[in-house]
């Protein structure tokens, strides 16, 4: 099982949108693929028209009351299952400071599921907190969308030096550019100094309507535009990052 953290200390970047058609494409391929939504805005669930069974089914995970396995839900696709969120997941980082090993919890939880998925989408929610650290030493990868500009680089680099000084294996980071705005000079610059480093994916998903719309049709892009530019665009960095990571 391949563990794919979808995150930005960053918010609206582009996280939910790649996690939900990332795992979309995964689970196409053929990889039993669980999108694991752990930020309280439940975004990544809507997007696939799930909700929690239990009340405040986040806090229940995370303190045990309740198996990951069973808050996992099937999607309307083949291969692709859900634990959506809920309200209570915004207490993440107090449930987990009073648990002991309390930076292992989400690698814990997930170790009991890894003989039913090939891979998994954590959709996280912006930030870098005891749960964020959770979710670094659980991911095998912390693939981060960035939008090429001043303060969405800054923050990947906080999350660098982050890294760096909390002894954090830096080789789990990878990167790619999210909401390119061809038009935008700024961005052509910042993505070619940037190229540079080997952690950015030369793929890159452009600012693109059909990717808003996923709101309007709560679904996947590729339920509903997949000849679109944009799936394509998908498709073509959902290759790179599986030759990267999943083989
Ligand atoms: N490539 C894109 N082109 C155009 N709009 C996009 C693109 N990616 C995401 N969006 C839109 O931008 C908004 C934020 O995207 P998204 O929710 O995926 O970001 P996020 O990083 O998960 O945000 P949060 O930090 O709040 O969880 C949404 O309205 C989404 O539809
Ligand atoms: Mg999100």
């Amino acid at each position: 099982m391949v563990t794919l953290a979808i995150y930005n200390l960053k918010g609206g970047v582009g996280k939910t949108a790649s996690a939900v058609n990332l795992a979309y494409l995964a689970a196409l391929d053929g990889y039993k693929t669980l999108v694991w939504d752990a930020d309280p805005q439940g975004s990544s669930s809507f997007y696939f028209g799930v909700e929690a069974s239990v009340k405040n089914e986040a806090r229940k995970i995370l303190e045990g009351e309740l198996d990951l396995l069973k808050a996992v839900q099937p999607s309307a696709f083949e291969n692709l299952s859900v634990v959506p969120s809920d309200l209570s997941a915004r207490n993440a980082d107090i449930l987990l400071s009073e648990l002991k090993q309390n930076k292992k919890k989400i690698s814990s939880l997930l170790s009991s599921v890894k003989k039913n998925f090939d891979v998994v989408f954590l959709d996280c929610p912006p930030g870098i907190s005891l749960l964020h650290e959770n979710i670094f030493n659980a991911a095998d990868y912390v693939i981060i969308p960035n939008i090429p500009t001043t303060l969405s680089i800054r923050s990947f680099e906080t999350v660098n030096t982050y890294f760096k000084e909390n002894d954090l294996d830096k080789s789990k980071l990878k990167c790619f550019f999210s909401m390119v705005d061809h038009r935008k000079n700024l961005h052509h610059e910042t993505m070619n100094e940037f190229y540079k480093d080997k952690i950015f994916f030369k793929n890159y998903i452009p600012y693109l309507s059909d990717v808003e719309k996923m709101g309007v049709h709560q679904q996947p892009l590729f339920a509903f535009a997949n000849s679109s530019y944009a799936a394509q665009c998908y498709r073509d960095l959902w290759k790179e990052i599986k030759k990267s990571c999943i083989n």
